[in-house]
């Protein structure tokens, strides 16, 4: 099976979660089959929150409403895809740039099931470059800070946020303290937030792999 066969198997295996009301919508390619996956299902659910305008076109093609955070309160289920995770289903993610709407999504919803083919699941995170989402006005005085951190940051040049921010990829890193990283990443001054989802990790991570889906939970 290729990657994206991978993707969407453990998109259709999530929709087992769903149990209606309104469902918190990530980012991504895994996630844009988990959207056609819940197509199937409309009838059965309110509506989504969604991550990006990416996610919320989709949605609407599908007719899917697509309702504001703000009006609906905390959410059941966050479903969302990943660029890696490590076995405490602490993640890297931000690789489409929809990091900050993800971790609010995310931040608002009671079990957040991560969905991504069996190559994101790795022993250390950092392979994949950090995305960090970062004020324009604070690139290049975020970007020394990171170094001091012991990454290279790089200059996503070209692409804006759906904030209007830009994102720095910190490559370089072996991410042996997720939650302390993070933390020290979001409090440098000028940063929005970045991609390391640690002190609110995945609850389930389902990963499409040859012989069927596999889950592992948080313990
Ligand atoms: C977007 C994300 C995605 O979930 C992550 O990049 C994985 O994407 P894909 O499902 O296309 O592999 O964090 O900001």
């Amino acid at each position: 099976m290729d990657q994206d066969a991978l993707k969407k198997q453990a998109a259709e295996a999530a929709l087992q979660y769903v149990e209606g009301g309104v469902i918190g919508v990530g980012t991504g390619s895994t996630v844009n089959h988990f959207i056609d996956c819940l197509a199937t299902v409309k009838a059965r659910i309110e509506g989504a929150v969604s991550s990006s305008e990416a996610s919320t076109v989709r949605l609407k093609q599908h007719g899917i409403p697509v309702l504001d955070l703000n009006a609906v309160g905390d959410l059941a289920l966050y479903v969302d895809g990943a660029d890696e995770s490590n076995r405490s289903l602490s993640l890297i993610k931000g690789g489409g740039g929809a990091l900050t709407r993800e971790k609010i999504v995310a931040a608002a919803s009671e079990r957040f099931v991560c969905i991504a083919d069996e190559s994101k699941l790795v022993d250390v995170l950092g392979a994949f470059p950090l995305p960090v989402e970062v004020i324009p006005m604070a690139r290049s005085l975020v970007a020394r800070q990171l170094v001091k951190l012991g990454g290279t940051p790089v200059w996503r040049e070209g692409f804006v946020t759906d904030n209007g921010n830009v994102i720095l990829d910190v490559q370089g890193l072996q991410i042996m303290e997720p939650m302390k990283l993070e933390q020290q990443i979001n409090n440098l001054a000028g940063v929005v937030t970045c991609g390391l989802f640690a002190l609110r990790g995945a609850d389930v991570l389902i990963l499409g792999a040859e012989g069927g889906p596999r889950t592992l939970e948080r313990s």
